[in-house]
């Protein structure tokens, strides 16, 4: 036998028991199934060390061979269970130790693949170990139909096929690769696959980083709320020239109006005052003529006793009587020339010469209370109306 073989081999030689690997024990299973067929050669030891025939082995139906795996391991998985006494009852011996690691439970039967593996190393172990005079156990490997499993010598070993106890490590397929094995159907038989797909993952949501408020969000977020209206209002008044073109309208007309407003109100006249003081009587010498108030009040202070006889002073106004130009006091020649056409006025503003038509005007003069004269423009003395014997428009000069 392979089995015992091996380990005699190993043990001829002076070695420990080599441990045996699965693929060992079920070829090895399979040959004592066959009908004691040698293991394949590579796996073989010397064939003198080789023990006894496997006629203890559990051997298949008659006329059918264990064929699928399950098969095998219900005939290892029943003479596992009828050769745990010796393999438990020779612990001291070196072939022993490999069977030590998965202990099945004390009486039970094995239940997983690597308690029935145990199972049957330790039968190969304790059968090394005896020899030739124990040769049932080593045939724990091999593989037997179902229908022999149940009228094994150890017939009260539940049977348990490999789809089974790999079904109970996966989960996931277990209600698929479960049913099968129950009912003893062929172990080829693909599982079910679920009908419906499995549903895809959600995809991840991005939006959680645009969430992310950025550093300088506040800053930036000012920034545009103190430029954002301007810039709109502009964008919104130019969007196009359209709009450009009549808001140049609206403020051409706005303009032309206000300065047509403007235009309707008078301008601020600054005329001097009608009634002013020039000063003292004494100010003023006798022949002479004064220009002092010609620039700012138009008028000339003539101090003369030439007109009539009497000792007068007067003012004369400074237009002259043909086309309204002011002449000017020419002192070398003692009188008033107009620079328009010519005409000429005496000392006393009697006109000799010229266009004019008449004399100078002369304006009302008075003594004020202070002493001072007063003139008042607002009054009009005309020389060819006999206007000047108006004391309003002279003052004369006593002593
Ligand atoms: Fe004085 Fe004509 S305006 S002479």
């Amino acid at each position: 036998m392979s089995i015992g073989g091996r380990f005699v081999s190993d043990e001829s030689k002076g070695g420990a028991p080599k441990k045996l690997s699965t693929k060992d024990i079920l070829a090895m299973a399979r040959a004592q199934a066959s009908g004691g067929a040698p293991a394949p050669a590579a796996e073989q030891p010397a064939p003198a060390a080789t023990p006894a025939t496997p006629a203890a082995a559990p051997k298949p139906a008659a006329g059918k061979k264990p064929t699928s795996t399950a098969e095998i391991l219900a005939a290892a998985r029943a003479q596992a269970a009828g050769g745990a006494a010796p393999a438990a009852a020779a612990p001291a011996t070196p072939a022993a130790a490999p069977a030590a690691k998965p202990k099945p439970a004390a009486g039970g039967a094995p239940k997983s693949t690597a308690e029935i593996l145990a199972a049957a190393r330790a039968a190969a172990g304790a059968k090394a170990a005896g020899g030739a005079a124990a040769p049932a156990a080593p045939a724990a490997t091999a593989k037997a139909p179902a229908a022999e499993t149940a009228s094994a010598p150890t017939g009260d070993a539940p049977k348990v096929s490999l789809e089974a106890m790999l079904a109970a490590v996966r989960p996931a397929t277990a209600a698929a690769t479960a049913a099968p094995a129950a009912t003893g159907a062929a172990p080829a038989a693909a599982p079910a696959k679920p009908a419906v797909a499995p549903p895809m993952p959600a995809k991840p949501v991005p939006a959680a980083k645009a969430a992310a408020p950025a550093p300088d969000a506040g800053r930036r977020s000012l920034v545009m709320a103190l430029l954002g209206t301007p810039i709109a209002m502009v964008g919104g008044l130019f969007s196009s020239a359209f709009s450009a073109a009549w808001t140049f309208l609206a403020a051409t007309t706005g303009i032309a109006t206000l300065a047509t407003a403007r235009f309707m109100l008078p301008n601020v006249l600054t005329e001097p005052p009608r009634k002013f003081k020039i000063g003292p009587p004494s100010d003023y010498d006798l022949g002479t003529v004064s220009t002092k108030w010609v620039a700012q009040y138009g008028i000339w202070i003539v101090h003369t006793d030439q007109y009539k006889g009497k000792n007068l002073i007067y003012a004369l106004a400074s237009v002259c009587t043909h086309l309204g130009c002011t002449p000017s006091w020419l002192e070398g020649e003692r009188k008033y020339k107009c620079p328009c056409h010519g005409s000429g006025f005496y000392v006393t503003g009697i006109n000799f010469e010229g266009p004019a038509p008449r004399p100078l005007e002369r304006v009302g003069i008075t003594l004020s209370a202070d002493g001072m004269l007063e003139v008042d423009k607002s009054l009009k003395f005309q020389e060819e109306m006999g206007q000047w014997a108006d004391p309003a428009s002279f003052y004369e000069v006593v002593g």
